[in-house]
This record gives structure tokens, C-alpha cells and sequence, in this order.
């Protein structure tokens, strides 16, 4: 026995982890700037592979995303220049590899749109079937509806997925589901084909318009996004440009609900306040004070928060991806909110940990409960997934005393700076290592 000790001893490994440490319970006062769209960056860098040329990309959120975004590309054979931390020269015109590794595809889910990227220019790709958040079964039967429409062919094994077909022509497509994945990935394989697509029941989200607005400066002729129809006119090639993305509408989100959980006055600047409509909506309803300027909201909170009824829906609805953080701030309203998840089937796992908090919420399938409780309690905490452990922060934030929050790989994908933001509004909150001893399995 003592022998094997040893031996486990000798042999464990020790890896290192970050966690965040929140000492919560202080309002957020002050401002902060956003950055921009994860969900338009992961799609906007695919599409640079259509113009065969050098693109700049401006204003990219410094996330893992975008990280793991530009380590395909450069795998693929892309020639990537750092300008500034969130700008980058992206030369696609040497690339002639159609597959993406295995290790960089599995690290995001957003790595499908390769598929349509490579496929509108090469006529094939092949990527992982995709990782990302576990919200439930993710499926892409409507990319592929896509793809095969245009004239290509999809094939599955050994967990990669591949498309192809030459030459893709025009179609019409009416999705059965509103999908903002489906709806990217169809325009980025339509807009090299020949002929025109219409594409129907399409996603009407901002990263939508802004990848049809990159895709136009790119030379394409993509008209309708933002609206229920999508029309495009192929193209024979496209050309290099210079884009700046938009800024990120949950971002955003995500601090108006930290400026209003902890009872304070954030002015939270570079944002499209038209995006953050839906949300805007839910929380004056909530009780919290919205002030709009052209490019910046101000959100205050003095008095009680009220309850709150939410479904979330494709846009303009509620997004699901505030679902959580709203959920954390009606925790603490005066009485009885409903939140019914409308897009996802598994959207709830992080009501455990606000329950571990003092949180009294009841789930039932997509539905949620929530009675809200005077305060939440400080605890250690786990982030299950990108929004969730967004919200977890939020929660920490608004209780007295100190939390820790594991597993911040998660928040780290999709928040650029977000210790350093809210450090700027005042809050007690910090990055640290955790070293964890690990057995290898065979001991
Ligand atoms: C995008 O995911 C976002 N991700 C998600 O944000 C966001 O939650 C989601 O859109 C909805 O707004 C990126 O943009 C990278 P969908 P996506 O295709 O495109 C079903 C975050 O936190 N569906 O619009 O994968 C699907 O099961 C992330 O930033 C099909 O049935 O979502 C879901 O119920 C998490 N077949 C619904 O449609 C398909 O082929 C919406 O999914 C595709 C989707």
C-alpha cells in the first residue's frame, strides 16, 4: 500500500486552473466601454476565406473565440498580421487546405461556419462536428438543408463532418427553424454560387446584418438581412476590405445587469442602444433606469426590482443568451418572475448553483420559477458555460461577502477584459491560479 502511495504521488500530475474571487456586496459606479460581437467575429473571420485577398478586421473581441478563429485560419494557410490587439490582417489568398484540424474545430462550436466558407470557395470542407456550450441537442440539419440545396453533398464519419459539391447553384430555401448558425452558414456558401438565393424564415439577429454588410463590402450582392428574407446574387470572386465589427449586444447586456443587481450607475459606452432594445424593454419593466445616447445607455437602479414574465425568442425577442444573467437579477425582485427558455432545451443547469446562494427558483422542463429573496449568499460556485458563468459572476457581485467561481474557461471565450471592466466600475474581483493535484487513471 505504501508502495503504491508513492507511486500515486510520484506520478500525480498538477495542472494549473484560474478562478475568479468576487468579494461582492459594493454597487458599480463609473463606465465601461464594450467590445465587439463574439457571434459576428466567429463568423465574419470564416468569411475572409471567400474574398481570396487580404482583409483588416477591426474591432475583435480579444476572446478565446476569435483566438481559436485566427489559429484555424493560419492552419488553413491564411497569413495573419496583429495590428492592435483587436485588429488583425487577414491574408487568405494562399490557402488551399479545405480541412480544419481536429483539436481547433472541437474547442468551438462556431468552427461550422468553415464549412460554409470552404465550401462557397473550394467546393468542399470538412470540420468536427461541433463543441461549444452544452445547451441541449445542437443540431445542423438546416446548415446541411443549406449546403445540399446549393447542390452539395454532406457526409459524416469518424466525427467529422464534410460538404461538397461544384459548382454550387442558386436556390431557394425556406429553413423549418430559425437558426442564426443555419442562416450564416447558407450565405456564406451562397454568395460565390451561381445565380440567385432566396433564403426564408431566416434569423434576424445584429450579427446577421453585420456579416451581410461584411460580406457586401466584400463585393457580394446580399440584400433583406435583418428582415424575414434573405436575397443573394452570386458572385465570381469577391475582393479584400477593411471591417469593423459591431459591438456585443449580451456584452452589453451583461453589464446593465451588473450596473442594476448591485444598485448602481454604469455608463456603458460603445453599444447600439437599438440592439439592446429587448433587453432595454425587460429591465425598465424590472424597475431599473435606462437612459439612451447614440452610442452609450446609462443604467441605474435605486429602487426594488418587480417581477418579471420573459419567453425567450429569435430576434428581435428576448435573447437566450441573457437568459441566465436576467434570471440571476430577478433572484432578488419583489415577487414572483416566469422565465420560459424558447430556443434551447437544456438552459437551466446554473439555477443549482443560485439555489446553492440563497436563490429560491423552481424548474419544470423550460420554465423557471423564480421567487425572488432578499439577498444571495456568497458561495463557491461552478460556471457550467459561457452565459451561465457570466450570470454566476453578476450573482457574486450582488452578494455580501466573498465567492469563488471555477471553471472560467468558459466566461473567458466569450468576455474580453472582464476582471479589468468591472475592476474599472469598482468591484472586488480577481483572477487567480488554483493548482489541482490529478492521478493519471491507470494508478
Ligand atoms: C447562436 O448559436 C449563438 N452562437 C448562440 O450563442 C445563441 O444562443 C444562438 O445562436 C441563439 O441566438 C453563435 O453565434 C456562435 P441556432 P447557433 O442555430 O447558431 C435549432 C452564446 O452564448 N437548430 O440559432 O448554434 C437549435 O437546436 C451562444 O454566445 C436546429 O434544429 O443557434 C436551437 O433550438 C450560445 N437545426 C435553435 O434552432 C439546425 O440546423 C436555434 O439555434 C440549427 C439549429
Amino acid at each position: 500500500m505504501a508502495l503504491l502511495r508513492a507511486c500515486k504521488r510520484a506520478y500525480a500530475e498538477v495542472i494549473q486552473l484560474e478562478k475568479f474571487v468576487i468579494n461582492g456586496g459594493k454597487p458599480l459606479i463609473g463606465e465601461v466601454s464594450i467590445s465587439g460581437a463574439k457571434n459576428a467575429a466567429v463568423a465574419i473571420l470564416p468569411a475572409t476565406i471567400l474574398a481570396a485577398d487580404k482583409c483588416v478586421i477591426e474591432n475583435l473581441p480579444d476572446i478565446s473565440d476569435v483566438a481559436v478563429s485566427l489559429q484555424i485560419l493560419s492552419a488553413l494557410g491564411a497569413k495573419i498580421r496583429m495590428l492592435n490587439k483587436n485588429s488583425y490582417e487577414i491574408d487568405t489568398s494562399h490557402i488551399t487546405a479545405t480541412q480544419v484540424p481536429d483539436e481547433l474545430s472541437r474547442q468551438m462550436r462556431a468552427s461550422y461556419y468553415f464549412l460554409g466558407a470552404l465550401l462557397g470557395r473550394f467546393g468542399s470542407g470538412k470540420v468536427a462536428m461541433p463543441g461549444g456550450c452544452n445547451l441541449g441537442p445542437r443540431p445542423i440539419d438546416q446548415h446541411l438543408k443549406a449546403f445540399c440545396a446549393l447542390g452539395a453533398q454532406d457526409s459524416v464519419e469518424y466525427g467529422m463532418i464534410e460538404v461538397s459539391g461544384r459548382p454550387l447553384v442558386g436556390a431557394h430555401v425556406f429553413f423549418d427553424t430559425v437558426s442564426v448558425g443555419a442562416t450564416m452558414n447558407a450565405m456564406l456558401s451562397a454568395v460565390l454560387a451561381e445565380g440567385q438565393t432566396v433564403l426564408e424564415n431566416v434569423a434576424k439577429e445584429p450579427h446577421i446584418v453585420d456579416l451581410a454588410n461584411f460580406l457586401n463590402m466584400m463585393g457580394a450582392d446580399v440584400r433583406g438581412a435583418g428582415t424575414d428574407a434573405i436575397k443573394i446574387r452570386g458572385r465570381k470572386a469577391l475582393h479584400g476590405c477593411t471591417y469593423s465589427i459591431i459591438p456585443d449586444q449580451i456584452e452589453a447586456g451583461s453589464y446593465m445587469v451588473a450596473a442594476a443587481i448591485t444598485g448602481g450607475n454604469v455608463l456603458i459606452k460603445n453599444v447600439i442602444p437599438k440592439h439592446l432594445e429587448p433587453i432595454t424593454a425587460k429591465m425598465e419593466l424590472a424597475g431599473v433606469i435606462i437612459e439612451e445616447y447614440d452610442d452609450a445607455v446609462r443604467v441605474v437602479r435605486t429602487g426594488d426590482l418587480l417581477p418579471l414574465k420573459i419567453k425567450t425568442m429569435p430576434h428581435p425577442g428576448f435573447p437566450t443568451d441573457m437568459q441566465p444573467l436576467m434570471t440571476v437579477l430577478l433572484t432578488l425582485a419583489r415577487g414572483t418572475s416566469i422565465i420560459t427558455e424558447g430556443i434551447w432545451e437544456n438552459r437551466f443547469r446554473y439555477v443549482d448553483e443560485l439555489v446553492r446562494m440563497g436563490a429560491n427558483i423552481q424548474v419544470d422542463g423550460q420554465v423557471a420559477v423564480i421567487e425572488g429573496v432578499p439577498e444571495l449568499q456568497p458561495a463557491p460556485l461552478r460556471a457550467s458555460d459561457l452565459r451561465a458563468g457570466a450570470a454566476l459572476v453578476m450573482a457574486a457581485l450582488a452578494a455580501n461577502g466573498t465567492s469563488e467561481i471555477d471553471e472560467i474557461n468558459h466566461i473567458e471565450r466569450g468576455y474580453e477584459g472582464l476582471v479589468e471592466k468591472l475592476q474599472g466600475l469598482g468591484a472586488d474581483i480577481r483572477r487567480v491560479e488554483k493548482f489541482v493535484s490529478v492521478l493519471p487513471q491507470a494508478l
